[in-house]
């Protein structure tokens, strides 16, 4: 790759199973080869405060008298406010590149599209609240046979949240391809159903571009 590339902040998006982490593993391997400076990052976490707030969004059963769909809409925002302060910005500002598994276009189709949170409304919370917008989402599609395949522990969860909200997910990510808020920057998909090599291959081209173009 030509250098010196540009700081970016690159986001990996799309629903349980589609293939983001296994993707954003091989593309950090991929540009710690080419010598690029590179840091990844998950959400919710990625800070001491972010771990913390992950562990409570996990561990706590939703529902009327536990958690509300409001409390962890306003968690997740604000783990993404503390790793925005505390690490994509300093590390833009050193000039690095961050792949990061699942930012804002998350909480639009979960909380907002596939949840009970008008999606309109999400995003005016996150303006409001503050966020970073991505320079660039590749946005992993599969359909819901692929993702069932490939997500064993989604199993358990489906009995909780029912097929008809994972299909809703899926929908979810089609429209923000469709449609894209502003506020959630530009999107690009990347077809989950090929193999890892050229999942690879798109991938790679896909940043190669935003970080030398
Ligand atoms: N292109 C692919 N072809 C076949 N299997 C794949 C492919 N990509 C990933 N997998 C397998 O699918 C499973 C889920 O992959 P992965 O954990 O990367 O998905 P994910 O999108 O990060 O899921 P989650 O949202 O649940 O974290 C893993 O077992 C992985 O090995
Ligand atoms: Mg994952």
């Amino acid at each position: 790759m030509d250098h010196p590339v540009k700081p970016r902040f690159i986001v990996f998006e799309g629903p349980d199973g589609s293939g983001k982490t296994s993707a954003l593993e091989r593309a950090r391997a991929w540009l710690q080869k080419e010598l690029v400076p590179v840091v990844t990052m998950r959400e919710p976490g990625g800070t001491e405060i972010g771990e913390e707030i992950r562990r409570v969004l996990l561990n706590t059963p939703r529902g009327p008298d536990r958690m509300t769909p409001r409390t962890e809409l306003l968690l997740f925002l604000a783990s993404r406010a503390q790793l925005i302060a505390e690490r994509i910005r300093p590390a833009l500002k050193q000039r690095h590149v961050i792949l990061c598994d699942r930012f804002n276009t998350s909480t639009f189709v979960y909380q907002g599209l596939a949840g009970v949170i008008p999606g309109s409304r999400v995003l005016e919370i996150m303006e409001c609240v503050g966020t970073y917008t991505p320079d660039l989402t590749l946005t992993f599609t599969t359909d819901f046979e692929t993702m069932m395949i490939r997500s064993s522990p989604l199993l358990d969860r489906m009995e909780r949240k029912g097929e008809a909200y994972y299909r809703k997910v899926i929908d979810g990510y089609e429209e923000v391809l469709t449609n894209t808020p502003e506020i959630l920057g530009p999107h690009e998909r990347v077809d989950a159903s090929m193999s890892p090599g050229a999942i690879d291959m798109r991938v790679q081209e896909l940043i190669e571009r935003e970080l030398t173009g």
